[in-house]
């Protein structure tokens, strides 16, 4: 493999885009427009300015990842791409329409995957151009600091894929778990919960905010307490996906938390909006319970 379209210059993009260009590959970045790869360029730049300052990178490995990626103008332009992965809004719908932009110019031989955290693979892969050479490749934010890859394949994926993905996500260092299509399958299957359970404790009154933040990082070492991890991926993401793991096992356990409910519909989804169950328009986060 040599060339990686991404499509989505978002958070995941932009970080997917950053490891494969800083791994050696040619990298084609889209978005709904040429201003948003750019602009998703622009921040994979400031990240690496970031590493630069901190002597973590050179200004050369800057300067030749930078140069690996090519913002261009949509998913029709992936013609010349080995691997193509969709990394854009976790809706189904703008999925299906990716896939069949990119159907019209994806090589015989070249593999579509999906950077979906919540949606079936074998469902999407329906909309793909051939479902054996489609399935899911589900990276973690922030993309350059988490070191895992799940990989999901659908029902019609073949070996083949599975090898060809799995020897691109070894070769971004990262280390390969394999899933089944089974609903929020490793990580958020057993992360949510967890997330979620939170909110039904501070709903009950348990504890506050900031005390079961720090029981879970202290007590557990985590790196994050479930309440600033919640509001780092995004309240709406959370109760999302917790959602489909509710219908898709249709057990009550893993029923969403009034509370998370609540937030949501106040529009209240986290850091991306300034407040969720911290409120961060200061200099530092400030629980709101
Ligand atoms: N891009 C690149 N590097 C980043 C970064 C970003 N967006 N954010 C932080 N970093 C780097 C920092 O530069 C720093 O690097 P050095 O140690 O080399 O200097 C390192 O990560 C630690 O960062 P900070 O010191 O700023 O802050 P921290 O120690 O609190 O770490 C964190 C931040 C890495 C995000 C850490 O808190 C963490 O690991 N949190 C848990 C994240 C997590 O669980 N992610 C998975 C979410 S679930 C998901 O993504 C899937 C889904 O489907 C919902």
């Amino acid at each position: 493999m040599k060339t990686i379209g991404v499509i989505g210059a978002g958070q995941m993009g932009a970080g997917i885009a950053q490891v494969s260009a800083a791994a050696g590959y040619r990298v084609l970045l889209s978005d709904v427009s040429l201003d948003r790869a750019e602009a998703g360029k622009a921040g994979i730049a400031k990240q690496l300015a970031k590493l630069v300052e901190k002597e973590k990178i050179t200004a050369e490995a800057r300067d030749a990842t930078l140069a690996g990626i090519e913002p261009v103008e949509d998913a029709a332009s992936m013609a010349p791409c080995d691997l193509v992965i969709e990394a854009a809004t976790e809706r189904e719908e703008i999925k299906r329409r990716i896939f069949g932009s990119v159907g019209l110019v994806l090589r015989d031989d070249a593999i579509l995957a999906s950077n979906t955290s919540s949606i079936p693979i074998t469902r999407l892969a329906q909309a793909s151009p051939d479902p054996a050479r489609f399935m899911g490749v589900h990276f973690f934010n922030p993309v350059p600091v988490m070191g895992l890859i799940e990989l999901i394949r659908g029902l019609a994926t073949a070996d083949e894929t599975v090898q060809a993905v799995e020897a691109f996500g070894r070769s971004l260092g990262k280390e390969i778990v394999h899933a089944n299509d089974a609903p929020g399958f490793i990580v958020n299957r057993v992360l949510m919960p967890m997330l979620n359970e939170a909110c039904f404790a501070l709903g009950e009154g348990v504890a506050t905010i900031r005390d079961v933040d720090t029981a879970c990082k202290l007590g557990l070492n985590h790196p994050m307490g479930p309440f600033t991890l919640a509001d780092f991926i995004g309240l709406d993401t959370c109760l999302e996906i917790t959602r489909v793991l509710f219908e898709g096992t249709g057990d009550p356990k893993f029923r969403p938390a009034p509370l998370l409910m609540k937030y949501v519909e106040a529009g209240w989804y986290g850091r991306k909006t300034g407040r969720g169950f911290y409120d961060y328009s200061g200099p530092e986060p400030v629980p709101t319970r």
